[in-house]
């Protein structure tokens, strides 16, 4: 039913009304556009999994939203290609890089260079490695995100990559067990959503292209392709790849948002991940790729399939996928032979008709539009030679094409990024625990350094495989790197104590720690000042986590020095959670998770240990008291052998991380956005910035789709303000963050607490400051399912501002009525 009279009347104001400043930009909506409110919602005609409609033809791209000239240009160059080059530059090659478009060079045309990862230069030596997405996000600090994501793509460009296959939108962390989490940043996708932005500012700032991977609820690594008979091709399996079955509602609130925001930072490319969705593979999905990401968000780059996602040429290519990788004629076993979908097959398809021009034309637009746009035909550096070698996917011996290579090889590209890496490791440290004023630590005079992550690896520069000795800095997989240098914690402490004159002994033997016979206490004299337990967690590509306890029997080594020590320091070195039993021991005095931290891993906690900085970082995940705490397990088995038996229904539907605990009321060891400092904060005051819009649509105005969805989408509704200050008497960086708790009329499923915006603010001791959040619409809508649109529902919101996601200071409720 259409009602006649769709605006709400007015954001009717709390309880208690606040004189409200009207300096603020007022509402955005377009008063003339009013939109009709459908009701009831009704989600039992749809069926209450999403599914996979076709969605044809792959939408054309129009360059709006600022790539207008750069299409030009494009279109321009596609217009002197023979229908051979285009397929080909719509398929990868082996080469030097992970993944190669051939060059031309009758066009001047180099060819493009595709390089891992995220947090270095995969094939890179003399290049740095950075804090891991899972460390930057736990910062909650965009200009750290910024800066890292900025510095790491000079780098890359130094290297000669023309696009970095990153960041990482999903895994989002559905499960705690998933062990590419570090690869992404955060259990929750707002934050997620903002670490994408800003990552992909950073690195398209840089003139590199940005590839926001992998789409999407790629949430388990277990069965994310298909396995194949011994024998087979591509075309026989024995069973498919796992397929992520989730509602339309949470496909768009919780794994698409990240996506969203990196559409509308313009990303050059997306990569369609290995599993299927909702039945269909996410490469030759059409409902995703044209309806959703190209439709709906308005994307204007290309797709690029994950290596080896790609299962078919014509179907893939209708339904939206612009680019195979790694492509065409690749030594690989089954895995790996997608090249023959590509290549000489899209030719013939377009000979014969199978496909139109007009899509291969839009193919090689999108890839050659971002290209221009960032001004990559000018000056690029050329491809390192030196990246070859370090090459696995496509090590030289399979190349075809006769790469040359200029310029010199074995650049040092590292500039002076040491030190930003190590402001960066420090404030991505997340303090969990400080008890008896343990730290920082104050010129301790015996200090034990105890726990097999504290030295250095043993098994050289490239972190390839789970190791028994040195610190975790990085992990395995496409987004592994090669350290040209390492700072490990016991490097640091010794260099640290020797300025103090302070004792150290170091015991970094996880199985004698353990080993019952051993004489205890092992150190002299017998009460250490501090004892610095340095554990592990071992996540990476490939294989999923099979339990969260630290490796290598950390929790029985924490107990065991804890039994002997009476100031325990725990640091761990996880790609994720961790559950934390030992943080009940009296003498564990303090806990700090580090994460991943990159080369200077060890510096880095020098100097949060000792006080230089003061901690700041917070959590991007739960830690729950017990892993059976967590919900929505990994499916790692099926029990029937057909084709398409892989199913994993994500029927806790927007219930992650700690949107599922808050709403089943289940205690955490510590939670989503919780971390210490040295000092004390306070929150109050949480109210209205200036007036309210006083016509809101309940549905957005109908604007002409942009990058990142309708415009009005991303237009602030509304702002909050509250008064933030530093009790305490250390300066530092308090993290005020904001939650929203939305109206009882929201359809059923709804978590009590959303996070819908942070900042991250310095305060000096004893000072005070002012914060904002600016709520856009998506921030304060939920998915119509019927509407197909984004919705502001009626009724009382309650906005709740704190420290995390259970530590609200200060709340403030909204009403909202229908006109
Ligand atoms: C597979 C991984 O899923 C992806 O993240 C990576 O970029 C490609 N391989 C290339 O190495």
């Amino acid at each position: 039913m259409i009602l006649a009279n769709a605006l709400f009347g007015a954001w009717l104001l709390s309880a208690a009304p606040t004189a409200m400043a009207d300096t603020c930009q007022g509402p955005i909506d377009h008063p003339g556009e009013a939109f009709s409110y459908v009701q009831p919602i009704n989600t039992t005609i749809l069926s209450p999994y999403g599914h996979s409609p076709a969605s044809l033809p792959s939408p054309n791209m129009t360059g709006n939203g600022g790539w207008e000239l750069a299409l030009l240009k494009a279109k321009q160059f596609v217009n002197t290609l023979t229908v051979e080059e285009k397929s080909w530059m719509a398929t990868g090659q082996p080469g030097p890089c992970v993944g190669n478009v051939l060059p031309i060079p009758r066009l001047n045309f180099s060819g493009l260079c595709l390089q891992n990862g995220p947090q270095c230069v995969q094939q890179g030596d003399y290049s740095s490695v950075f804090v891991s997405s899972v460390s930057a996000a736990a910062s909650w600090d965009r200009q750290l995100l910024y800066d890292r994501a900025r510095a790491l793509a000079e780098e890359h460009k130094a290297k000669g990559s023309h696009v970095i296959l990153g960041p990482v939108g999903g895994p989002l962390g559905r499960s705690p067990y998933n062990s590419r989490t570090w690869e992404g940043f955060a259990a929750d996708p707002y934050l997620t959503g903002v670490c994408m932005e800003e990552t992909i500012n950073g690195i398209q700032d840089a003139g590199v292209q940005a590839n926001a991977k992998h789409l999407i609820a790629n949430e388990q690594e277990t069965q994310r392709n298909p396995t194949f008979a011994p024998d087979a091709n591509e075309t026989t399996y024995i069973q498919d790849s796992v397929s992520s079955n989730i509602d339309d509602r949470t496909l768009h609130e919780i794994y698409m948002w990240p996506f969203a925001n990196a559409v509308r930072a313009k990303v050059a490319s997306a990569m369609c991940a290995y599993n299927r969705l909702n039945g269909s593979h996410s490469c030759q999905n059409s409902y995703l790729l044209n309806h959703i990401l190209k439709g709906e968000l308005g994307f204007q780059g290309y797709v690029m399939s994950d290596w080896g996602a790609t299962h078919s040429g014509v179907a893939s290519i209708d339904s939206g996928m612009d680019m195979t990788m790694p492509g065409g004629f690749t030594l690989y076993g089954a895995f790996w032979t997608d090249g023959s979908y590509f290549g000489g097959n899209l030719t013939r398809a377009i000979q014969n008709g199978t496909i139109e021009m007009s899509r291969l034309d839009d193919m090689i637009m999108r890839i050659m539009t971002p290209y221009f746009w960032l001004g990559q035909e000018k000056n690029f550096p050329s491809v390192d030679a030196s990246v070859g070698p370090l090459n696995y996917d496509s090590p030289p011996d399979t190349w075809l094409y006769d790469w040359k290579f200029t310029g010199q090889s074995n650049r040092d590209v590292r500039s002076d990024h040491n030190d930003m890496i190590r402001e960066h490791g420090a404030a991505s440290t997340v303090l969990l625990k400080n008890e008896r004023n343990a730290l920082p630590l104050r010129k301790p005079g015996n200090i034990v350094i105890a726990g097999n992550d504290a030295g250095p690896p043993m098994q050289g520069p490239s972190l390839r495989a789970d190791f028994e000795y040195g610190v975790l800095a990085g992990s395995i997989g496409s987004g592994s790197c090669r350290f040209s240098h390492l700072s490990t914690p016991l490097e640091a402490i010794n260099a640290r104590a020797r300025k103090d004159g302070s004792l150290v002994q170091s015991f970094l033997n996880n199985t004698l720690l353990t080993t019952t016979e051993l004489t205890w206490p092992l150190w002299n004299p017998q009460q250490p000042d501090v004892c610095l337990v340095f554990l592990k967690s071992f996540t990476g590509e490939g294989e999923d986590r099979t339990s969260l306890e630290l490796d290598w029997d950390g929790n029985a080594v924490a107990e065991a020095v804890a039994s002997h020590c009476n100031n325990t320091v725990i640091i761990t070195n996880s790609g994720g959670a961790n559950v934390m039993p030992f943080a009940d021991h009296p003498n564990v005095t303090a806990i700090l998770a580090q994460h991943y931290a990159g080369e200077e891993t060890g510096n880095a906690i020098v100097d949060v240990l000792y006080g230089d900085v003061n901690p700041s970082a917070k959590l991007p995940y739960v830690i729950a008291y017990n892993e059976s705490d967590y919900n929505a397990p990994l499916t790692t088995a099926v029990y029937s052998n057909g084709t398409y038996d892989w199913q994993s229904w994500f029927d806790e539907g927007l219930e992650v991380g700690y949107r599922y605990f808050d709403a089943h009321n289940i205690s955490v060891r510590y939670e989503f956005g919780f971390g210490l400092s040295y000092t004390t904060f306070n929150l109050k005051d949480l109210k209205p910035k200036c007036s309210a819009p006083s016509k809101l649509t309940a549905l957005p105005a109908k604007r002409p789709t942009e990058p990142g969805g309708n415009p009005a989408l991303w237009e602030t509704v509304y702002t909050l303000e509250a008064e933030v200050s530093n009790i305490g008497d250390v300066d530092g960086f308090a993290v005020p963050q904001l939650y929203v708790e939305f109206p009882s009329s929201t359809p059923t499923g709804t978590p009590p607490s959303q996070l819908r915006g942070f900042d991250k603010v310095w305060l000096p001791a004893g000072k005070k400051r002012t914060v904002t959040f600016e709520l856009m619409r998506r921030d304060v809508s939920h998915w119509d399912v019927t509407a197909q649109d984004w919705r502001i529902p009626v009724g009382s919101f309650t906005f709740k501002a704190g420290f995390s996601s259970r530590d609200f200071r200060a709340k403030y409720d909204v009403t909202l009525i229908k006109a």
